[in-house]
C-alpha cells in the first residue's frame, strides 16, 4: 500500500457533460443533472454526498451546456437580496446552503464526448497525484451512512481503490461494468477482473458497478493507454481494469439504495420516495398513493 493510499480524500470529480437524450425534450436546453428530484436537482444530491463524506474540492467536467451548473454553485445576489427584503429568511439560508462557504467548485470542459474515461481524464490535472472520488449524478444513492462516506472508510481500511456495487439481474449486465471477484460474497471484495456492459453470456458475474467510485491517481496512465472500448468510447471500466493488474481495487456492496435516475423508471421510484422522506410531503404523497391505488 502507497503513502498517498492513508491520506483524507479531499476531490470529487463529476461529470456531467453527457447529452441526457433519454430525458428529451427536458434536457434540450438544460443537463439532466440539473432534472429535480422533488425540490433539488440531481447534481445537488451528488454534491451533498461527497460533501457528507468530507470532501470540499468538486470538480466538474462539463460540456456544451453547462452554464445552469455553475449559476447553481454560485451565489445568486439577486436573489438573495430580494430574499433578504422580504424577510425571508429560511428561504435564503436554503439558497446559501448549496454552496457552503468552505466548498470549492472548479469547472474543466470536455471538448468532445468521448466517453466516460475520457471525462475523467479532462480532471487529471486539478486532481494530481491523490486518490479522489467520482460521482455519476444519475445514480441517486441513498443511506442511512452516506454511500460514499461508507467507500471513504473501505478506501482508508483497505489503501486501495473502491467501488460501489450491487447484483443485478444477469439479464441486465449489458447496463453496467461488470465485475470478477472470483465468487468472493463478502461486503468488500478484491477484484480479478472488470468488464464493460457485457452480454449476460459473457458476463464474469451479476455485481455491477453503480456510479460511485475512490480511485487511485494511477487510474489516469491506464486511461489514456487504453483503446476505444464498448459503443467507440474511451471507458472508465477499461482504464480501472487495467489498474487492477498492479493495485489493489475492492468492489464495496454498499449499505442503501440506488436510483437510476437516467432512466424514467428510476426518476419516477426516485421522486416518490425522495417526497416520502420529506417531513413537510410524506403524508400527502402517502395519502395521494392511497387515493389512486
Ligand atoms: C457507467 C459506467 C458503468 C457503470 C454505470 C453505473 O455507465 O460506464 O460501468 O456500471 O455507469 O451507473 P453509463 O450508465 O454511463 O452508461
Amino acid at each position: 500500500m502507497t503513502d498517498i493510499g492513508r491520506k483524507p480524500i479531499t476531490k470529487a470529480v463529476f461529470p456531467v457533460a453527457g447529452m441526457g437524450t433519454r430525458f428529451l425534450p427536458a434536457t434540450k436546453a438544460i443537463p439532466k443533472e440539473m432534472l429535480p428530484i422533488v425540490d433539488r436537482p440531481l447534481i445537488q444530491y451528488a454534491v451533498e454526498e461527497a460533501y457528507a463524506a468530507g470532501i470540499r474540492e468538486m470538480i466538474f467536467v462539463t460540456g456544451r451546456h453547462k452554464r445552469s451548473i455553475e449559476d447553481h454553485f454560485d451565489t445568486a445576489f439577486e436573489l438573495e437580496h430580494e430574499l433578504e427584503l422580504a424577510n425571508k429568511h429560511q428561504m435564503l439560508e436554503m439558497v446559501r446552503s448549496v454552496k457552503p462557504d468552505d466548498m470549492q467548485c472548479v469547472y474543466v470542459r470536455q471538448p468532445k464526448a468521448m466517453g466516460l474515461g475520457h471525462a475523467i481524464l479532462c480532471a487529471e490535472s486539478l486532481v494530481g497525484n491523490e486518490f479522489f472520488a467520482v460521482l455519476l449524478a444519475d445514480d441517486l444513492m441513498v443511506g442511512k451512512r452516506p454511500i460514499l462516506q461508507q467507500m471513504v472508510d473501505v478506501h482508508h481500511q483497505t489503501g486501495g481503490s473502491v467501488m460501489a456495487t450491487q447484483d443485478v439481474p444477469k439479464a441486465q449486465t449489458f447496463r453496467y461494468g461488470i465485475l470478477d471477484v472470483k465468487g468472493d460474497k463478502q461486503q468488500t471484495a478484491k477484484i480479478y477482473g472488470m468488464v464493460e456492459k457485457p452480454d449476460p453470456e459473457e458476463a464474469p458475474s451479476t455485481l455491477a458497478v453503480a456510479g460511485r467510485y475512490v480511485l487511485s491517481p494511477s487510474v489516469f496512465n491506464k486511461i489514456r493507454t487504453q483503446p476505444r472500448g464498448v459503443g467507440g468510447e474511451i471507458q472508465l471500466t477499461d482504464g480501472i481494469a487495467a489498474l487492477l493488474m498492479e493495485e489493489d481495487v475492492y468492489s464495496y456492496r454498499y449499505d442503501g439504495k440506488r436510483y437510476d435516475c437516467g432512466s424514467k423508471e428510476g426518476y419516477i421510484q426516485a421522486t416518490i420516495d425522495m417526497a416520502l422522506e420529506r417531513e413537510d410531503l410524506a403524508a400527502y404523497t402517502r395519502a395521494h398513493i392511497e387515493r389512486i391505488r
